[in-house]
């Protein structure tokens, strides 16, 4: 465990060098690594576990066919690696509860006969068990119940490990019966592709993160890209021009600086210009957008944010109402301009 000093504060941090994948093939020697759901972080953390020559089974319920026929395209075989969600749990001593949320409710009552003293459950999100009033999910108390939390989407998960360099993740512990559940936890975050890992809790993982896909991340971005596109557009300027000076510099140019080095350095790469107006500016936004966020950190911490999540997305036409959101913003002007810029870009172009 490394200590590392963030802007003034001291974290522990676990990587891969303190953490080792043989560290992590000892711990879990006499494991039956379970992943349920194979959705979006199912498959990420399945082909990482598996490639790391960790063996894993899959629980997918058949009737769905498009995630089953995914699991069984990356060569899960039924029967022998590829069950029922309820079979596989069965079959887990460490059990990756990777259902969406909504289906960690629907099947909670099943899966929780499934489980047997000593056997280990394990959470990429700290939602079912911190809204448990509104999930029911309250695990046995001869469980070890513990999380780890990729910082990102399954795809990235995968892609990242893929080309050598792994997602950092949040663990924490929630229950702890066996006495061995921060060991299982930390050799199941570097098992799974981690690039490091660094502590929380199951509270405090499922308030900032369902804050940040609500905010800065994903809510708050689109709804600020609109709202600046939407102003160019209503004084005369062209799409192209909108949405260049809206999105594409931003991600063209702009966000890989402030990724490589830091928002001042960002700022210290474009014109003198850019760099008053910015700094002037974002004390603007922040003051303007400040009451919004407390909004939305209240509504987390009080369940509503959960209500609607488990509401809508139990809805059975949860994927057809979705598919139509998603059409109106692919339909709109900003984002049909979107892709009329993108194919522009001149790798692109060369594809054509
Ligand atoms: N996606 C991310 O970016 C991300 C990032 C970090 C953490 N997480 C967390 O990781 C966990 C998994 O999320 P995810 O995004 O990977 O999930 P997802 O893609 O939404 O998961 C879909 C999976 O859940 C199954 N499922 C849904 N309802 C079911 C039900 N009633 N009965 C049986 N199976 C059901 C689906 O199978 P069917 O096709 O049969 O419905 C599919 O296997 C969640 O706790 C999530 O919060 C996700």
């Amino acid at each position: 465990m490394a200590k590392i000093d963030f802007g003034g504060t001291i974290e522990e941090v676990i990587t891969s060098e303190e953490f080792s994948i043989k560290k992590a093939k000892e711990t879990l020697k006499n494991e039956t690594i379970a992943v349920l759901g194979y959705g979006s972080q199912g498959p990420g953390q399945a082909l990482n576990l598996r490639d790391n020559g960790f063996p894993v089974i899959v629980g997918q319920r058949e009737s769905e066919s498009f995630y089953w026929n995914k699991a069984l395209n990356d060569g899960f075989v039924p029967g022998k690696t590829l069950f029922s969600v309820e079979e596989a749990a069965q079959k887990g001593t460490l059990i990756l509860y990777l259902l969406s949320d909504a289906g960690q409710m629907a099947t909670w009552p099943s899966i929780k006969k499934c489980l047997k003293p000593g056997d280990a459950l394990y959470f990429s999100h700290g939602f079912s068990i911190v809204y448990k009033d509104q999930t029911g999910i309250v695990p046995p108390v001869d469980i070890d119940v513990i999380l780890v939390a990729p910082k990102g989407s399954g795809r990235t998960v995968r892609t990242n490990f893929l080309d050598g360099s792994g997602i950092n993740s949040s663990f924490a512990v929630f229950q702890d019966a066996t006495g061995r559940a921060r060991e299982r936890t930390l050799a199941m975050g570097i098992a799974i592709g981690s690039g490091y890992l660094f502590a929380t809790t199951f509270e405090k993982e499922v308030f900032s993160d369902l804050t940040g896909e609500r905010g800065v991340l994903m809510g708050c971005l689109a709804g600020t890209m609109e709202a600046q596109y939407n102003l160019l557009r209503r004084h005369g300027h062209t799409p192209s021009e909108a949405f260049n000076e809206t999105v594409e510099e931003l991600t063209q140019s702009l966000i890989r600086l402030v990724a490589e080095n830091g928002m001042d350095w960002m700022f210290a790469n474009c014109s003198t210009t850019a760099q008053r107006g910015a700094l002037d500016w974002r004390h603007r936004f922040r003051d303007a957008v400040a009451p919004v966020f407390d909004d939305l950190y209240q509504r987390v911490i009080s369940g509503a944010e959960t209500k609607v999540v488990l509401k809508t997305n139990s809805a059975p036409d949860y994927r057809e109402k979705l598919e139509q959101e998603l059409k109106e913003i692919r339909e709109s002007e900003m984002w049909r301009t979107g892709a009329a810029v993108r194919s522009l870009r001149p790798e692109n172009r060369r594809k054509k």
